[in-house]
């Protein structure tokens, strides 16, 4: 009877937690959940593939290339906003959150997208902007439209302090944050463009619009979103004025600490909302979360892991050198932070890290080795679009060719983030395969060389580096699952790691310095024998055949990895 009672208590139990957390399945025994096994990449719809050669990447384009997603080890797409937007910041200023733009496709093409994604086992993401909408958005049309209209409060109107702006609140893209509207004499704020007014986060109609627009596209089956510029969604009510920093900024600003004007603790109560509608449905929240540290990375996963899944970690983005001290510190503290890590190594904001870390003259072996930094280490990468080639910048010549408007305004030391967004390079025909009329922005001459079909046909390309490295990532459990643990952390050139899973574990070298090195490992104070070896991948000519990584010769800017046993 007892026996039975328990048996029943158990079915219960678990049949109470299935109806409860049927959405957020766990994909093995040890509870992990899909997207901490998957690896993302970042689409920028513009100019990614373009199906009707009007020069600008869409929604058919992206569908056109599912196979290359699958084929290259892709398990989840992440599309910046491609919803109906006048395009001032190339669709983060949106006029209709629930819908496509006409330049992109329709609704029906994103659900055939959907479909075909889903018939490979990928899952779409989208991008989020809740920090602002268009100004042409029919909120703010309304909202600007009197100071009695009925969602004037659905944005941040304030009056000026005598003929002056209401604080001394910057754009982080040049110019006072506060922008006079004379028709009703009240100035609105932006933390970005004119164009991008603020909503209000405290009017509860704004909240809960907002979180209608995450369920109807959870109910069009997206996996989840990126949630544009969160740091920036709540602002000091008193409005009081930023701490001034000396000197000026790129657009000839003051430089100011956005101290009431970015990650109030408001921010947190809205993320932990916004956790238990993407619960609901299965769903990863990911956030752009420019923090200054690992405690204030900490928050954005909240106190009891009930915020972002997935904040990004943008540290990486300011190790600007090659550097294993750097890199070591960055890993162990974002590591420490007790979450899942999502390190950013490249995106549309960012230099391209082919970029920032190539040396001039290695920067094919140097790309490979940020790639098995990026693939190997804990945490879930999100790759860009482009990096598994080995795009580069090609950022524009003269200001009269500049999209972004940032490098119009910061000309010519913010030259914009055109050179971020040139065209995917697909094969050697005309614009690189991606338009057969005139790309949006320019392909660079190297696509001759620097393309899909090219390099698939070379085993020692960057991209059948990327191809091999998502390969073992997504069958090897210790660079799933496994432990982060730092190795010979005084060596100046080298970065060594293990990652560590039960009985097996991964050792990842990686020579960040232009000359030969030598390295020791005795792996017994980790559980392991280094004599106990066999090579997984490496770009070390002699390597292939290691038994043992007990001494290891690397050549300049070259990589090891290899299983080490008990
Ligand atoms: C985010 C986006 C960036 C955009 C800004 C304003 O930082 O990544 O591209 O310009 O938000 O929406
Ligand atoms: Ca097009």
């Amino acid at each position: 009877m007892f026996r039975k009672f328990v048996v029943y208590l158990v079915l219960f139990i678990s049949g109470f937690c299935s109806t409860v957390r049927s959405q957020t399945q766990a994909v093995d025994a040890e509870g992990h959940q899909w997207w901490q096994h998957a690896v993302f990449y970042e689409i920028y719809p513009r100019s990614f593939m373009d199906s009707n050669n009007d020069g600008i990447g869409d929604l058919n384009g992206i569908a056109s290339k599912l196979d290359y997603l699958k084929s290259l080890g892709i398990d989840a797409i992440w599309i910046t906003p491609c919803y109906p937007s006048p395009q001032v910041d190339f669709g983060y200023d949106v006029s209709d959150y629930e819908n496509i733009d006409p330049m992109y496709g329709t609704l029906a093409d994103f659900d055939r997208l959907q479909q075909g994604a889903k018939t490979r086992d990928i899952r779409i993401i989208m991008d989020f902007v809740m920090n602002h909408s268009s100004d042409q958005h029919p909120w703010f049309i309304d909202s600007r439209s009197s100071r009695t209209s009925a969602k004037r409060d659905w944005y941040m109107w304030h009056d000026g302090k005598g003929s002056a702006e209401p604080n001394n609140w910057v754009s982080t893209f040049g110019g006072s944050a506060w922008t006079m509207d004379f028709k009703t004499g009240q100035y609105y704020y932006h933390y970005f463009y004119p164009q991008q007014p603020d909503l209000n986060w405290r009017n509860p109609a704004v909240h809960d619009a907002m979180f209608d627009v995450t369920r109807w596209w959870y109910k069009r089956g997206v996996a989840g979103f990126r949630l544009d510029a969160v740091d920036t969604l709540f602002e000091d009510p008193e409005l009081r004025d930023n701490p001034v920093l000396p000197g000026l900024n790129k657009y000839g600003d003051p430089n100011e600490q956005d101290l009431y004007n970015t990650k109030l603790p408001e921010v947190h109560v809205v993320l932990r909302d916004l956790r238990k509608v993407a619960d609901e449905n299965n769903a990863v929240l990911i956030g752009e979360t420019w923090t200054k540290d690992v405690n204030e990375l900490k928050q954005y996963y909240g106190d009891h892991s009930d915020e972002l899944q997935m904040p990004m970690d943008f540290l990486f983005t300011k190790v600007d050198r090659l550097s294993p001290p750097e890199f070591r510190r960055q890993i162990a503290a974002v590591d420490s932070a007790g979450g899942w890590p999502v390190f950013v190594l490249s995106n549309h904001d960012i230099v391209r890290s082919y970029v920032r870390y190539g040396d001039g003259q290695n920067n094919q072996a140097i790309a490979k080795l940020m790639a098995a930094l990026y693939l190997t280490l804990r945490g879930t990468p999100i790759m860009y679009y482009g990096e598994e080639i080995g795009m580069q910048n090609t950022d524009p010549v003269r200001k009269e060719d500049v999209k972004d408007p940032i490098g119009r305004v910061g000309w010519p030391q913010e030259k914009g983030r055109d050179g971020e967004r040139t065209p995917m390079q697909w094969d050697d025909s005309p614009n690189a395969g991606f338009t057969r009329g005139t790309p949006w922005l320019p392909v660079p001459l190297i696509y001759k060389t620097v393309n899909v079909a090219t390099e698939l046909k070379d085993p020692a390309s960057i991209l059948n580096v990327y191809r091999s490295l998502l390969a073992l990532r997504h069958q090897n459990r210790a660079l799933l699952d496994g432990d982060y643990v730092a190795l010979n952390e005084n060596d100046p050139n080298v970065l060594s790691y293990l990652r560590r899973y039960k009985n097996e574990a991964v050792l990842v070298v990686l020579n960040m310095s232009s000359k030969p090195q030598q390295v020791s490992f005795d792996l017994a104070p980790q559980g392991f024998d280094a004599k106990n070896a066999h090579t997984l991948l490496t770009t070390v000519a002699t390597g292939s055949k290691a038994s043992s990584v007990s001494h290891l010769s690397l050549e300049p800017f070259s990589v090891y990895i290899g299983a080490v046993s008990k």
